[in-house]
């Protein structure tokens, strides 16, 4: 499973390249927003930390808009993945831009149906908003193994992108049920890689080697 973090934070995004456990970025409107940094510019400062995939979303609603917007961001490095929402209009613009050859990242999926759409028209990456459908009382991750098993009948190669991970339970049940990403938080990652156990393991660990040396 690849990990990629969602957010538009430079540090954080350095500290998890730093990791060598990064494999991506997704950015969205709301996350550029916090970060009073010009678009393009950030973009670009993401892209010279990461080789992996950088998600930037286009604002326009029409696709005349969005294929203007996302061959602009596309020009700003190689790694750059557009990010279309999945409405018509998005799903039009994502056909036209994978025939110039432009990566695509289709978001705000929340049902199969919208997915098989996204994989019929050639996007790299389906991004279902799992936390999302739990907020409105649904179980958001019911969506994943239905959306693999689609993909798998028909041999799609559109990748399954779990988004809108708000705990590491997600990105467990997410990876067992066969998503290929998961793009979480920054704190969503620190917490992956916690166990009090562990902590307590490794001082007792340490300290009974000091206690048989003197
Ligand atoms: O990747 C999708 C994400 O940015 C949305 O997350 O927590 O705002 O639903 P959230």
């Amino acid at each position: 499973m690849k990990f990629f973090l969602d957010t538009a934070n430079l540090e954080q995004i350095r500290a998890a390249h730093d990791m060598g456990l990064l494999d991506g970025v997704t950015t969205n409107p709301s996350l550029v927003a916090r970060e009073n940094m010009d678009f393009k510019t950030l973009v670009g400062e993401i892209c010279r930390i990461t080789s992996g995939p950088v998600s930037a979303e286009v604002l326009s609603t029409e696709t005349a808009g969005m294929v203007e917007e996302a061959l602009a961001l596309s020009k700003i490095a190689e790694n750059v993945v557009i990010k279309l929402p999945t409405i018509p209009d998005g799903l039009k613009a994502c056909v036209q831009l994978r025939e110039r050859g432009v990566a695509i990242n289709m978001t705000l999926c929340f049902q199969p149906n919208q997915a098989l759409c996204i994989a019929k028209a050639g996007a790299t990456y389906c991004s279902p908003f799992l936390g999302r459908l739990d907020d409105i009382g649904h179980d958001g991750m019911d969506l994943i193994p239905i959306i693999r098993q689609i993909y798998d009948n028909y041999g799609f190669d559109t990748q399954i992108l779990a988004a809108s991970l708000r705990h590491p339970l997600h990105v467990v049940q997410a990876a067992m049920a066969g998503a290929d990403v998961a793009t979480m938080p920054y704190n969503v990652f620190e917490k992956m890689l916690n166990h009090p156990l562990t902590d307590i393991g490794l001082e007792r660990f340490i300290s009974d080697f000091k206690k048989a040396q003197k």
